[in-house]
């Protein structure tokens, strides 16, 4: 979702200092209601613009997948010119990650420029499982790992019921390798997951977002969903 007056603008109608002018004499229309707000902020692929009685061209909805790297912000731009998920995509429209992934954290993440499909799936009753596989401190017990899946105490909430397991422990370095199935999108979740079992984090992959994987990708490629993919993640909240 972007700000009108930024989306008038960018349509190269005008500039945006007009372009406001023009929201608060009326003159523009958001799916036939007249808007003065200059904050309100429409969906480029889904909500019809018309400026002075003349329709924007909606941009086409378009959906990726990629392979983020670690050391990359999941943003469109970054105030410290880091990188950014949007420069590893090759995209006319203007795109946006769904949901993020820590600087430190690669694996799965979604990018689209449909707000109405970004906001679905953020929507926390949406509940998508999320696998991730964590290289940690230490090497778990059991009990550690029914922990993991009954719930741990994050700000004064339990998560959710997950799934872990040990894929595989290194003793002499002490070190472990677990998978781990989250349904919620907390921030910095499955760190803070660790931490609290006294087992913290020294590398962190999202392997699995829903039915969707990271097959056939290197870090920084991606890839477009086919069109049963986006009709399947929709379907899955439903
Ligand atoms: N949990 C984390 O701790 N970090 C992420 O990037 C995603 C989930």
């Amino acid at each position: 979702m972007e700000r009108l007056q930024k989306v008038i603008a960018q349509a190269g109608i005008t500039s945006r200092r007009k372009a406001e002018q023009l929201i608060t004499e009326g003159k523009v229309k958001v799916n036939g209601s007249i808007v003065t707000e200059l904050g309100t902020k429409v969906d480029v692929s889904q909500d019809e613009v018309i400026v002075n009685g003349v329709p924007l061209e909606k941009e086409e909805p378009v959906y990726f997948l990629l392979y983020k790297p670690t050391g990359v912000i999941s943003s469109v731009k970054d105030d410290k010119q880091r990188k950014v998920v949007t420069d590893y995509i090759e995209a006319e429209q203007r795109i946006y990650p769904i949901g993020r992934l820590d600087y430190d954290t690669s694996g799965l993440i979604l990018l689209t420029n449909d707000g109405e499909f970004a906001n679905t799936l953020m929507h926390p009753k949406y509940n998508i499982s999320k696998t991730y596989i964590a290289k940690i401190e230490g090497i778990p017990d059991r009990q550690i790992v029914r922990k993991l899946e009954r719930g741990i105490m994050l700000d004064d909430r339990k998560t959710a019921p997950a799934k872990a397991k040990v894929i595989k422990s290194d003793r002499k370095k002490g070190t472990s390798i677990v998978e781990l199935t989250i349904h919620e999108g907390r921030n910095r979740q499955v760190r803070r997951m660790f931490e609290a079992v006294g087992h913290p984090v020294i590398k962190l992959k999202r392997e699995q977002y829903g039915f969707l994987n990271l097959q056939g990708l290197n870090a920084g490629e991606y890839r477009e969903l086919k069109p049963h993919e986006v009709k399947q993640l929709r379907e899955l909240g439903k």
